[in-house]
């Protein structure tokens, strides 16, 4: 059934669409029969008999015409089960909802009804124009082939002013924690052995660091045994408290809406910072501020393309975040912070 949405799949509570036909209205009047986007309209665990007139009575009531002059909308009315709910997570790309839905769908970015202008601008930015995509190599890939491929799937949308328009500069990144607000409940995700933890502890004073970090790999596993032996007075107040995994896998752990701000240096690859970026979204408040390292393309040593700066930019259109401050490191390992529009 999944495999009948369109490109863009905007999942959706039968029950709250129901009880909410300007809900219904909004999105009707964003999306259009043309748009390469479906409204999945969830009901689990209902027969679809008993909900399709209750739905139909919405859809009247909201002025939405059910046929196909109206917005492409599928009933998915399915037993719950972990597995449903993880394909339908695999398979949307925001929810449409006024309150968090929780569970399988917590990393998807939520859009509550009046925000459906910037849901419309997520699908739009999606669908902007891509470059023509190079031919597929025909040789086996060398390191170079693998690290232009890299770059190749990234994204490449462009910021506008409004992104950048009030962002200030600084000369490095133990400046922006002087900057940030004190006092808070702060994350470094990916602490390595703490050097950047004592900076944060020391000039920004946050009430609570949480650490996250997955101390796994031959070149980190040392990190934590060096933090707790260098932070000992701080982890038995609590006011240091240690997480260890893999960032997303930690992060959907805290509430909702639970920091003030979070510092994210881990992997820099593409992927992995765009999925902690949406994460981030859900777990930062409404006026927290996500910050981070790396912005910029690469490590030049051992050459690895980094994917940070094109996560950040995609994060910055589609959740509607803006840069505050961008430090100017002369190591050329430059940091960001970013805050919502
Ligand atoms: C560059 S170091 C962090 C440096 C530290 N922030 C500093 O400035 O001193 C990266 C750290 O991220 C961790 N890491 C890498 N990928 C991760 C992931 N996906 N989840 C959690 N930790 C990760 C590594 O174990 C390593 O300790």
């Amino acid at each position: 059934m999944l495999d009948q949405t369109r490109g863009f799949c905007v999942l959706a509570s039968a029950e709250e669409l129901i009880d909410s036909p300007t809900a219904l209205a909004g999105y009707a009047a964003s999306f259009q029969a043309a748009d390469d986007a479906t409204l999945l309209i969830y009901a689990p665990d209902r027969e679809s008999q008993e909900i399709f007139p209750a739905l139909e009575r919405g859809l009247a009531a909201a002025g939405v015409a059910a046929d196909a002059t109206g917005p492409d909308m599928l009933l998915l009315a399915t037993p719950r089960t972990p597995a449903m709910e993880a394909e339908i997570a695999q398979r949307a790309s925001a929810v449409y909802a006024q309150q968090d839905v929780g569970g399988a769908f917590t990393a998807l970015p939520r859009f509550a009804p009046a925000d459906v202008a910037r849901l419309r601008a997520a699908f739009d930015a999606r669908h902007a124009p891509q470059p023509p995509q190079p031919p597929a190599p025909r040789r086996p890939m060398t390191e170079r082939d693998h690290r232009q491929a890299v770059k190749d799937r990234s994204f490449a949308g462009q910021l506008d002013f409004v992104h950048t328009e009030r962002c200030r500069m600084l000369p490095n990144r133990n400046e922006l924690l002087h900057r940030i607000p004190h006092h808070g409940v702060a994350a470094e995700i990916g602490a390595a052995s703490g050097d950047y933890t004592g900076e944060i502890l020391r000039r920004n004073n946050p009430r609570e660091l949480h650490l996250v970090d997955a101390w796994s790999t031959e070149r980190y596993q040392s990190g934590l045994g060096q933090i707790e032996e260098s932070f000992a007075a701080d982890i038995a107040s609590s006011r240091l408290r240690i997480h260890q995994g893999m960032s997303t896998d930690v992060l959907p752990t805290f509430e909702d809406a639970f920091f003030d701000w979070v510092y994210v240096d881990t992997d820099h690859s593409y992927d992995t910072t765009w999925a902690e970026l949406r994460i981030c979204d859900a777990k930062v408040k409404r006026d927290g501020r996500i910050a981070g390292h790396d912005f910029c393309t690469g490590n030049v040593v051992t050459p690895v393309p980094y994917g940070v700066v094109e996560a950040v930019t995609r994060f910055c259109v589609e959740y509607a975040w803006e840069f505050e401050y961008l430090t100017l490191d002369s190591d050329g390992h430059f940091s960001f912070c970013l805050k919502r529009l």
